[in-house]
């Protein structure tokens, strides 16, 4: 059984207030490097403020299976939800969204308490927040994308987006979801729009809102290589600079030492 890791966390140098990304996934178990396990070289990186959510899970049969999702904060590690596999997190905003086998939950990063959100009881495996308004989009099991409105206790399926895998929205809103073909796809006011200009059959899919420096289009990643995609289905490459670059390895040895601290604490 491979145990993966994901983190949730920003990739850039906006890193404190950008959104949730996930970053490439990586498989702790087999890496016979400690190195990052020194905690005065990385977690130094991470304001001790910051909250930091990891969502742990195993893969059977290409489902994912929650083993929890975990926030860190001023070098604690603690579990708050058993069955999650979904997180919102929002900049400016205390609160964040997570996705569980029973509907949508609400975290405040603040007080450190978890409460169920609304009164919908979808296994929630993505869920993104608009920037404009509170409404969520969220990715149920079943690969079906539905707008949650009024607090959640309404959804509206979004018939547009067909066996999404992955959802996300930019700065401005838009709505992206990455298909059954690891490809990108922009939902429009004429439909759905395929991402022109990447890769033809990528092995590795990531999206997510860009970093908040970032201010048009949304973040996509592919095997190592960021692109932003845009609303009018065009994408471009992003290239790191090197004060970028050096932001981005920091932050990895950082989130690096909470995964090791998680797994310590799950007892492995
Ligand atoms: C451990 O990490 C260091 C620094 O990243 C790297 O140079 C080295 O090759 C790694 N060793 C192993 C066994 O992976
Ligand atoms: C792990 O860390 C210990 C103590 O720092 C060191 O002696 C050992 O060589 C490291 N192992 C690996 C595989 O890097
Ligand atoms: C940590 O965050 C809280 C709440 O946002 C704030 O009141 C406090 O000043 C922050 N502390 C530090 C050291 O930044
Ligand atoms: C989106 O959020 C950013 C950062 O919070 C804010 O500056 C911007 O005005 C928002 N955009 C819109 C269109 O509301
Ligand atoms: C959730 O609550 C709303 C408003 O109270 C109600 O109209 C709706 O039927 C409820 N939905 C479920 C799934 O219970
Ligand atoms: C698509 O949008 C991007 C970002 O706004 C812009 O730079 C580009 O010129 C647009 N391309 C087309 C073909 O409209």
């Amino acid at each position: 059984m491979r145990v993966l890791l994901v983190c949730l966390a920003g990739l850039l140098v906006c890193l404190k207030t950008a959104d949730s990304h996930s970053l490439p996934q990586k498989d702790y178990g087999t890496s016979g490097n400690n190195s990052s396990s020194d905690p005065d070289s990385s977690t130094g990186n991470l304001d001790s403020n910051t909250t930091t959510f990891i969502v742990r899970f195993v893969t059977r049969n290409d489902k994912k299976e929650s083993m929890g999702i975990y926030a860190h904060k001023n070098g604690k590690v603690k579990k708050i939800l058993e069955d999650g596999l979904a997180i919102s997190d929002w900049p400016l905003n205390p609160r964040t969204y997570l996705g569980n086998k029973d509907g949508i939950y609400a975290y405040d990063k603040e007080t450190e308490k978890l409460e169920k959100y609304g009164n919908l009881s979808d296994n929630v495996i993505g869920i993104v927040k608009e920037n404009r308004t509170d409404d969520l989009y969220i990715l149920t099991e079943d690969h079906v994308v539905y707008k949650v409105i009024e607090e959640g206790t309404k959804k509206i399926k979004v018939n547009e987006a067909e066996h999404a895998e992955q959802i996300a929205l930019d700065w401005d809103d838009n709505l992206y979801y990455i298909g059954a073909n690891n490809q990108p796809y922009v939902v429009t006011s004429n439909g759905v729009k395929k991402i022109e200009g990447l890769p033809a059959n990528p092995t590795s899919a990531l999206i997510s809102r860009p970093p908040i420096t970032i201010e048009h289009g949304a973040w996509f990643i592919s095997g190592q290589q960021p692109y932003i995609i845009y609303p009018n289905a065009t994408s471009k490459p992003y290239v790191f600079n090197d004060q970028e670059k050096l932001e981005y390895e920091k932050r990895n040895r950082a989130v690096e030492a909470i995964f090791l601290q998680v797994r310590e604490q799950a007892g492995e």
